[in-house]
């Protein structure tokens, strides 16, 4: 058991008394992420639907999205995001022993992405595993990783983020092809008890800890319909089928927006206060990045101010599972994120399904 108990010093105890110290099991020691060059520029839609650059900016705050080239399978687009955090951890692929990847376009339908991700990183003898609940995947896949460590079963996870979206989209369905990109992240998971190649959880004399302090998961299953990519045993393939793309990702648009605004906004007040905490003192807010406007309105209803909330929708899409991590390795990359700070990550999406987590960087 590698889980280290502490008193928070900032932990708000006169407020719920029942948690006046933070327990945590993990902290993340690294992260990469890596994306397509084919840049699509919301021109490319403009020159065969009825849409504009215009439209797909303000409705969306997408610029432009990343797609793949040809045949790429997820587990090779996660391999540069995967190798990057593993080096900014500080480790050699061979010192992880476990891969949680989250994805919803997996290389085949089985072995795993996580298992040909092993392959391709020249390891083995770890765990490895795939994690669905598409946008939401990421967070799950953290959560998870962060209880193997919790129950001692591995020290060193790498957590993956990486879906390939240009390939299960319908690029003739302007209301949903103009959204999302190609793209993965990574971060490596240490356990937070003091290692000798990742260091101790707690930064200085301060006593600050860093690590996961808190997290929620969730799923509402009576959503299945409002966002969904019906391939697979209950919808196999046939002729016909191929012909009238019905396997491709399907969107009720307006109530995925409201479903995921009212989400976020809870559960990142919930994973914050009911730990504690004050949504004052979150540095950074670190969410699956749909639709800026989305965004906006989850920061809006929590009273937050706009430039604690971090986007780059602008410039890859929506990425679903991969959102996340890329998100937070261009915030490390860009001296954004820094040892000590505090950071929620939430996520909504397919299924529906939800998450957040509440860390110190
Ligand atoms: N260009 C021009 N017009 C468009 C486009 C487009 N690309 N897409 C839709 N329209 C039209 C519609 O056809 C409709 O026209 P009509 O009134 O003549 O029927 C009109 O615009 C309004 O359509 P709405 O769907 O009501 O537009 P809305 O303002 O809601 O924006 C959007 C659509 C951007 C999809 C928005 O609903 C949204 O962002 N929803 C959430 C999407 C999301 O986050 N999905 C991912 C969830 S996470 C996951 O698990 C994948």
């Amino acid at each position: 058991m590698n889980a280290e108990l502490a008193q928070n010093p900032e932990a708000k105890g006169d407020k719920h008394e029942a948690f006046p110290v933070v327990s945590v099991n993990s902290r993340i020691a690294g992260s990469g992420m890596h994306v397509p060059e084919r840049v699509i520029p919301n021109s490319h839609f403009a020159s065969y639907l009825e849409t504009s650059d215009e439209w797909i900016r303000d409705r969306t705050g997408i610029s432009e999205r990343r797609w793949v080239e040809g045949t790429v399978g997820a587990s090779e687009l996660a391999e540069p995001a995967a190798r990057r955090a593993i080096a900014r951890a500080g480790l050699k692929p061979e010192q992880i022993d476990g891969i949680v990847f989250a994805t919803v376009t997996p290389d085949y339908v089985f072995p795993s992405s996580a298992c040909f991700l092993q392959q391709r990183l020249g390891i083995s003898g770890g765990l490895a595993f795939d994690v669905n609940a598409v946008c939401s995947g990421f967070v799950y896949a953290l959560v998870t990783a962060d209880a193997l460590i919790a129950k001692g079963l591995c020290r060193r996870v790498l957590v993956v983020g990486a879906d390939i979206y240009s390939k299960i989209i319908n690029h003739n369905d302007r209301r949903t092809c103009v959204l999302f990109g190609d793209g993965a992240g990574a971060v490596v998971l240490v356990a937070a008890g003091g290692d000798e190649a990742t260091g101790s959880a707690v930064t200085g004399g301060g006593g600050m800890i860093r690590g996961i302090y808190a997290s929620e998961l969730g799923a509402d299953g009576s959503g299945t319909d409002i966002l969904c990519t019906p391939m697979g045993t209950a919808a196999p393939a046939t002729p016909d089928s191929l012909l009238t793309d019905a396997h491709y990702l399907r969107m009720e648009g307006r109530e995925v927006f409201k479903l995921a605004v009212r989400r976020l906004a809870e559960i990142n007040q919930h994973v914050i206060e009911a730990n504690g905490f004050s949504l004052e003192q979150v540095d950074y807010f670190v969410s699956h990045q749909a639709n800026r406007r989305i965004l906006q309105a989850m920061g809006k209803n929590l009273g937050i101010p706009d430039e604690k909330v971090l986007m780059n929708v602008e410039r890859y899409g929506n990425t679903s599972a991969a959102s996340i991590p890329i998100l937070l390795a261009e915030a490390e990359e860009q001296g954004t994120l820094t040892k000590g700070s505090l950071v929620a990550l939430s996520a909504f999406g397919g299924g529906v399904t939800w998450g957040a987590v509440l860390l110190r960087w």
